[in-house]
């Protein structure tokens, strides 16, 4: 369980005052020109040594990541925050937007310095207005202040950040498709290579990089790459904001040390799955692009992006959404292919064409108005779209599928023999 003092987001609920006053009270933007003096190596060098891994779904290690950008570029380089947070289930971004504003913009600058950037943009999803109003308002604070724009914090860095508001779609929250859709055009993902770190906004070297991923910086900066990576395990770094939601008795969002057990998490702090814990039926654990868990699982498994990797599924962006034995699962799972259905942008055939398919078919099998043969079907089907696609949405709609076939089989071909039982009748008239 995560210590009090290793809290990063003492924030989290908003209890404190999210403007600069409070924000430096808790800590934030103390120190800044000093850590901006040690040079953009020793941020880069200290980012690796903590083991930091993106808090946007894929977990790359970020340092690495960083280090991509070019040391000598004649052309601006560009730090985009990814703030558009539409994975089902995920809501950790919007709180660290609307409770710590300025932990993210000092992570930031800090960032920027890091990776050689003198510009940064947030894209922030159109859904969340009030976020974006408060988030302006803090940026206009610390430019007021003096800690970003020309001589940021006195460091003689200059540092401009704007806020771009997106326009509700999920595709956009892929790093490519972001940088399209902020420079004006249609969200659809770009091919790579080119990696963002060589042509990325504008043609120019480019790090996007999560809001909770940026917004821990300042804190591993100050307090320590060790300090950082003595929590959680070895190659599961740090804190980490979960949020729990379905059929427990308190969802919340919660930040607790990576690796805790997903059981431990649930009972601590979500006050444990509706109806005790035998109730459970299954568990998506980071956000609806990773496969589900049955409950067998979920008993001992531990939330880490190398744990959740080893039981077939993924940390993702650490949404855990637990669903009781009420639960119908192949309904629930239907609901995200139309889901994957209705945001695929239509650029890759094995997308546009297999969202809709598996969304067709899986609809049938949740009334069981299906073959048997066609449950392989749709897991073949399911594997031609995964991995054959320019960016992970065609992952993200097959993994769904993939783990209810996997796991809710039986109950899938009940429903077929259900089905078959009732119709007969019928045929023999
Ligand atoms: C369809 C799709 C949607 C995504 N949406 C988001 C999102 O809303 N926020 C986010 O940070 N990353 C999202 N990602 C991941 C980004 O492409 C990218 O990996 C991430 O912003 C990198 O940040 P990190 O290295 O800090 O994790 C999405 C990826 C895909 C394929």
């Amino acid at each position: 369980m995560l210590a009090d003092r290793d809290r990063i987001f003492t924030n989290l609920y908003g209890r404190g005052d999210w403007r600069l006053p409070g924000a430096r009270q808790r800590g934030d933007w103390d120190g800044t020109k000093d850590l901006i003096a040690k040079g953009r190596d020793w941020i880069v060098n200290e980012i690796k040594e903590s083991g930091l891994r993106g808090r946007g779904g894929a977990g790359f290690p970020t340092g690495l990541k960083w280090s991509f950008m070019p040391k000598q570029s004649e052309r601006p380089a560009y730090l985009v925050v990814n703030a558009d947070e539409s994975e089902p289930g995920t809501c950790k971004d919007r709180d660290i937007l609307r409770h710590d504003p300025h932990k993210l913009i000092e992570g930031a600058l800090l960032a920027a310095v890091g990776m050689g950037a003198q510009y940064g943009y947030i894209y922030i999803r159109g859904e969340f207005y009030n976020e974006a109003q408060r988030l302006q308002a803090a940026i206009d604070e610390a430019y007021a202040a003096g800690l970003i724009g020309k001589n940021a914090c006195g460091s003689g860095y200059d540092f401009e950040l704007y806020l771009h508001r997106g326009a509700g779609a999920y595709i956009c929250g892929e790093e490519t498709g972001l940088l399209e859709s902020l420079e004006g055009r249609k969200g659809q993902p770009r091919l790579k290579p080119p990696f963002p770190a060589a042509v990325g906004l504008y043609g120019c070297p480019t790090t996007v990089n999560n809001v909770e991923t940026i917004a821990v910086v300042p804190s591993i900066l100050r307090r320590g790459a060790t300090w950082f990576a003595g929590i959680g395990r070895p190659r599961n770094t740090g804190t980490k904001i979960f949020c729990i939601s379905g059929h427990v008795n308190a969802p919340c969002n919660v930040e607790e040390e990576m690796g805790i057990p997903l059981k431990e998490l649930i009972e601590r702090h979500a006050g444990g799955v509706r109806g005790g814990w035998d109730n459970l039926l299954a568990v998506i654990p980071g956000g609806s692009s990773v496969p589900v868990l049955p409950r067998s699982v979920c008993e001992e498994v531990l939330m880490d992006f190398d744990s959740l990797q080893a039981v077939k599924s993924g940390l993702g962006t650490a949404a855990v959404i637990v669903m009781d034995k009420s639960t119908d699962i192949v309904k629930a799972i239907a609901r995200l292919s139309a889901f994957y259905k209705h945001e695929s942008c239509g650029q890759c055939t094995p997308c546009r064409e297999g969202t809709g398919w598996m969304w067709r078919v899986i609809e049938r099998m949740v009334e069981g108005n299906a073959a048997v043969a066609e449950i392989d079907m749709l897991l073949d089907v399911s594997y031609e779209v995964e991995g054959h696609t320019i960016c992970a949405l065609g992952d993200a709609a097959a993994w769904p599928i993939q783990g209810l076939i996997r796991h809710f089989r039986p109950e899938i071909e009940r429903r077929i023999a259900k089905y078959r039982a009732a119709a007969m009748p019928r045929a023999a008239e």
